[in-house]
């Protein structure tokens, strides 16, 4: 029989405390919420209100179940409070003395049975637990933000950590409704070590303008389907907690750069943006505490549509190719309404392409998501060529060829002699430096980067790369044109991997990293991604599905451009690949796909 927990106890009603607290409140266990002063604790009990009232509101609590959680919530100052509860969770901010001071405390003040445990997101339990006499009995208790909504918790055992302490926190974590991995003490356990590297190279992307905040949210949100953007994220994490939690895991998770806190952060934490919890962070709120976001000065100015800041009238547009990419780039602007010339290599792939635009748009019929007239429509504005000579009154030429420098920068060569002076040239490719291309031609100011991604009828996110040498008319052009076709264009500069890209697979490697080092499992660590961060596919899930090649390509170039140790392709990656497990297409990368 495991242990019963009736009455636990929670330290620290901040961000992670308050949430904590209400979890277990809900689910019919008695709690002892305690902070350091009155007014901190009165802040907690109305952090824990607003939550519940919430919940309410939106029909997900009944009235008389969110007075009984109230009810089962007893507020004390101090720690003398807990002494007869079974169970503590302590949720202070993340420094180690002030962690091990509390640990002493409540060693002192708790019953000798009692289960202490921390919710530190990247210091050491083993630690923690040695400031007590019980290091048998303390235990990482790992919740996530917000702690109400995210199912998963990480259990985190020391060396010492008792096997029965860790089954019946286990059991617990079963009784609260989390899905739980238990994972040994190492700095950031599965999910932080995967995540803040990623966030704290997006706030650098932001530091060093290369993308605004708006557009870097915007990236990963519709690029990933991440369920917010990492700027965001950071807001809500706490930007003090943030800063914490990356100072600790470069001090203790072996000094990797990409993990020492972008100078920004350190700024803003002195000046006193917190994010949510301030009322202002990356984003400013409608007040401290509130999710909702208020325009600022550096809120965008909506353009309605109207062609903002020179945006040139793009009427007639050529796409040159006819590969998957070109296929769906056709569709997607035959579909919004514009004139399209598509250009192969002969008239054999000019035919097979057009094949492929009509069963695609008439899937669309079928699922009567277009009607049959827009779909006549829509094939009636394609003409279909085999000569660049075609294009040479169109105003946008958007080229989605082989990913080969030298085939581009030929195309674009021709492109420059054959199209009508003030059309924007776009390249869609992934990989390649816009510049490279753009300066093949004599109008350098008039090439951009239109990073559209796969399937393009569906995805919703546009990049649009700017060189050192684009002019703003053009990116204004391509940016209108993205919305001009229902996308979300995003402007950003001409480093490898754009945003997406240069986020994403650096995370991707880094869990290989982790799965090589044996910390974890490939289904704990898709679990943790899924269920701690809402991430739609787990990293294994997803490297199986873009192919292990692909993502080992991506990550070369990532690492010969930015130099970064840190992004070394991972051996097991690489070796994957050698022995031609390369994802779902060879049924076979990181999982087996043979019987599905
Ligand atoms: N913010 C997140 O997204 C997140 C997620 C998971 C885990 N964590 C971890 O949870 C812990 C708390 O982080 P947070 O973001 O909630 O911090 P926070 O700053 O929002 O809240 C900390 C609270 O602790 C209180 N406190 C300080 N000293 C105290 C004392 N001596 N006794 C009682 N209460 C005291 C403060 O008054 C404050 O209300 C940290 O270890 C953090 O790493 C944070």
């Amino acid at each position: 029989m495991g242990r019963e927990f009736s009455t636990v106890g929670v330290v620290g009603l901040g961000t992670m405390g308050a949430g904590i607290v209400e979890v277990f409140a809900r689910n019919g266990i008695d709690v002892v919420a305690v902070e350091i002063s009155a007014p901190a604790l009165e802040r907690g009990r109305a952090t824990l209100k607003g939550s519940t009232d919430r919940a309410v509101a939106k029909g997900k609590l009944a009235e008389a179940d969110r007075d009984a959680l109230h009810e089962r919530v007893h507020f004390a100052v101090g720690l003398d409070a807990l002494h007869s509860v079974d169970l503590v969770i302590e949720a202070v901010p993340e420094h180690l003395d002030l962690k091990q001071r509390i640990f002493a405390e409540l060693d002192r003040v708790c019953r000798p049975e009692t289960i202490l445990a921390t919710n530190t997101s990247s210091l050491s339990v083993t630690e923690i637990s040695v400031a007590t006499s019980r290091p048998n009995q303390v235990i990482g208790i790992h919740f996530f933000n917000p702690a109400p909504v995210m199912k998963l918790v990480e259990v985190v055992r020391t060396v010492v950590t008792a096997p029965e302490v860790v089954a019946d926190v286990e059991a617990l974590c079963a009784r609260l409704g989390k899905v739980d991995v238990t994972i040994n003490d190492r700095a950031g356990f599965i999910a932080n070590a995967l995540l803040f590297g990623y966030l704290n190279h997006a706030v650098g992307m932001f530091e060093s303008h290369y993308a605004t905040r708006e557009d870097i949210d915007a990236a990963m949100k519709l690029g990933c389907g991440l369920p917010m953007g990492p700027l965001a994220l950071m807001d809500l994490i706490g930007l003090d907690t943030a800063y914490e939690i990356l100072d600790t895991m470069y001090r203790r998770g072996g000094r990797d750069r990409r993990h020492a806190p972008v100078p920004l952060l350190k700024q803003m934490v002195t000046a006193g943006l917190l994010g949510r919890k301030s009322g202002r962070g990356f984003y400013t709120y409608e007040r401290p505490g509130s999710p909702v976001v208020v325009p600022d000065e550096a809120t965008p100015l909506a353009t309605d549509g109207a062609l903002a800041d020179g945006a040139r009238a793009i009427a007639k547009v050529g796409v040159v190719g006819s590969g998957t990419m070109a296929t769906g780039i056709i569709e997607v602007f035959a579909k919004a309404g514009y004139e399209v010339v598509s250009v192969t290599r002969g008239m054999e792939k000019s035919a097979k392409v057009c094949e492929a635009v009509k069963t695609s748009l008439n899937k669309g019929v079928v699922r009567g998501k277009l009607a049959e007239a827009d779909r006549d429509a829509a094939l009636g504005r394609i003409s279909w060529s085999a000569t660049l000579d075609h294009l040479a009154d169109v105003d946008l030429v958007v080229e989605a060829v082989v990913e080969e420098l030298s085939v581009k920068k030929a195309l674009f060569a021709s492109l420059d002699e054959i199209c009508k002076p003030g059309v924007v040239l776009a390249t869609t490719t992934s990989s390649l430096p816009v510049i490279d291309v753009a300066m093949a031609t004599q109008r350098p100011a008039d090439v951009v980067g239109l990073h559209f991604f796969n399937p393009a009828p569906v995805m919703p996110l546009v990049e649009v790369v700017r060189t050192i040498r684009t002019s703003p008319e053009a990116t204004a052009t391509a940016r209108a044109v993205c919305a001009a076709l229902g996308k979300t264009g995003v402007v950003c500069g001409d480093r490898s991997g754009f945003i997406v890209n240069a986020l994403l697979f650096p995370y991707l490697n880094d869990a290989v990293k982790m799965l090589e080092a044996s910390y974890s499992t490939a289904d704990d660590i898709d679990h943790a991604m899924k269920l701690g961060c809402g991430y739609p596919m787990g990293p294994f899930e997803l490297l199986d599905v873009v192919g292990l090649d692909v993502s080992l390509a991506i990550q070369r170039e990532l690492y010969l451009e930015l130099r970064e140790p840190g992004f070394a392709p991972a051996p097991l990656l690489e070796h994957l690949v050698t022995a031609g497990y390369l994802g779902r297409k060879t049924r076979r990368g990181f999982r087996d796909h043979s019987h599905r």
